[in-house]
């Protein structure tokens, strides 16, 4: 069996992990990969974004399954272009991923069959976006409706900031052609979760739940990241609310595709917010989150190489029932001097021995230069405890980024505070700490 995978940073390392889990005796390749995955991977030296390249490589190989780990080669129909040339490839189409390459889209299907969502509207004119704010509550969202690396979202305080944001999107191009329409959101007080289903076109069979950490600092203070650690099974985790989850929020997607002559297959994410009201969709993403695959995958025991390859191969998951392991899994991710803001690189780093069964290191800004790894990106590395209970989780992963040496490398020590300090919530669940300057979020 051959396998590639596409992507570089530590979902992929993760989801390599598991294939080769599943798969002993496979050929395994990551395109481009990262130093981390030379544990289980060949690295090829092709882009995650050059298509045609990948296509030629896999034809080439006659590779058996190509797992596709993030959205921007999905946004541009990776998928569509594998499938035409008969190759099996797990993921969504192009159709499918404008689920998140496009937030109108997402948002106007949510609308369409009754997905609860915060209310919103969508603009290409700014000056008819600046209207709209003028008679909306506070605080507010206001959303790039392309896809921009997971920066597009900007929480407002104030409907002064929203109006600064609409400048900056429509007017400036802050975010390119993906700021030129942008969704402006009701903001929903709450907890976040993430909930990632598989998707074989008409049914979603849903994974662990986990919570990802965006802010860069402590107490969820300062810019939004890519994700600075996770924590995986996160509450409420129980069958009954997942169920609804699947019922209410995925399948409604899923039908409504299929309706449209879009089956959506591959990972569906869903980024909720646990309110008052009950779970609302903040986000849906068209892959597996990143830190969350870090802990969502070490804790699933089930073989994951078998229901994707079904789905690639245009087969139902029917009768298809993950299991996870018992415990807890925590990541933290050490991130390089300066990031989000920037990112310093070529810096060595020193990485001991771990056991395996306790901590594990997926790499993400990771290189080899002059027989060394250094460092190449803002997230360096995902440490990741896992062990019996939340709390040994985290200590695990606490003390091996202790361990782990580069120069400026800078992690939260608090991932995990929403089921390990409980104390930090409020009455209705909400969280009483936030960023400077705002409210309770
Ligand atoms: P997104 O790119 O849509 O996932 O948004 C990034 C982050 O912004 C989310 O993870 C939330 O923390 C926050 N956010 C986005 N939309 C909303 C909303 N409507 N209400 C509250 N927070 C939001
Ligand atoms: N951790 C959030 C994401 O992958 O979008």
């Amino acid at each position: 069996m051959k396998l590639l995978i596409i992507g570089s940073g530590g979902r992929e390392h993760a989801i390599a992990h598991c294939l080769r889990r599943d798969a002993p005796d496979a050929t395994i390749h990551a395109a481009p990969g990262n130093p981390g995955m030379l544990d289980t991977a060949e690295l090829i030296e092709i882009p995650a974004e050059d298509i045609g390249a990948l296509l030629d490589f896999a034809v080439d190989r006659r590779i058996d399954l190509t797992v596709v780990g993030p959205e921007a080669p999905l946004a541009s129909g990776i998928v569509d272009r594998f499938q035409q040339a008969g190759l099996p490839i797990f993921g969504p189409d192009r159709a499918g991923a404008r689920l998140e390459a496009s937030k109108a889209f997402a948002k106007q299907l949510m609308r369409n069959c009754g997905v609860p969502t915060a209310d919103y509207e969508t603009f290409d004119d700014a000056r008819e976006a600046m209207d709209y704010v003028a008679g909306h509550a506070e605080p507010l969202v206001i959303k790039a409706s392309g896809l921009a690396a997971g920066k597009g979202a900007i929480v407002c305080e104030t409907r002064d900031e929203a109006r600064t944001a609409i400048e900056e999107m429509m007017i400036g191009g802050k975010f390119g052609t993906a700021g030129a329409r942008v969704v402006v959101e009701e903001f929903m007080h709450g907890v976040e979760l993430s909930v990632f289903f598989v998707a074989d076109g008409e049914r979603a069979v849903p994974l662990l739940t986990s919570r990802d950490y965006k802010r860069v600092g402590e107490g969820d203070c300062g810019l939004n990241t890519g994700g600075m650690g996770a924590y995986a099974p996160a509450a409420p985790a129980d069958p009954a609310f997942i169920d609804d989850v699947r019922r209410r929020i995925a399948q409604p997607v899923l039908d409504a595709m299929g309706e449209a002559g879009a089956p959506y297959r591959g990972f569906l994410y869903a980024g909720l917010m646990l309110t008052a009201e009950g779970p609302r969709v903040v986000e849906f993403n068209c892959r597996m989150g990143d830190p969350e695959t870090q802990v969502v995958l070490p804790l699933t025991s089930s073989n994951l190489l078998e229901p994707m390859l079904r789905v690639a191969r245009g087969e139902s998951l029917a009768g298809w029932h993950p299991e996870a392991a018992a415990g807890a899994a925590l990541v933290t991710v050490m991130a390089s001097a300066g990031y989000p803001a920037s990112s310093d690189a070529g810096r060595p780093i020193r990485i001991p021995a771990f056991d395996p069964d306790r901590v594990r290191v997926f790499h993400a800004g990771t290189a080899m230069e002059g027989g060394r790894l250094v460092t190449a990106g803002g997230r360096v590395l995902g440490v990741v405890g896992l062990a019996g209970t939340l709390e040994e989780a985290g200590r695990r992963s606490r003390e091996a980024v202790a361990e782990i040496r580069f120069d400026g490398a800078h992690s939260r020590s608090d991932i995990g505070w929403h089921a390990l300090e409980p104390g930090r919530l409020g009455p209705a669940g909400s969280a009483l700490i936030g960023p400077p300057g705002a409210a309770a979020l």
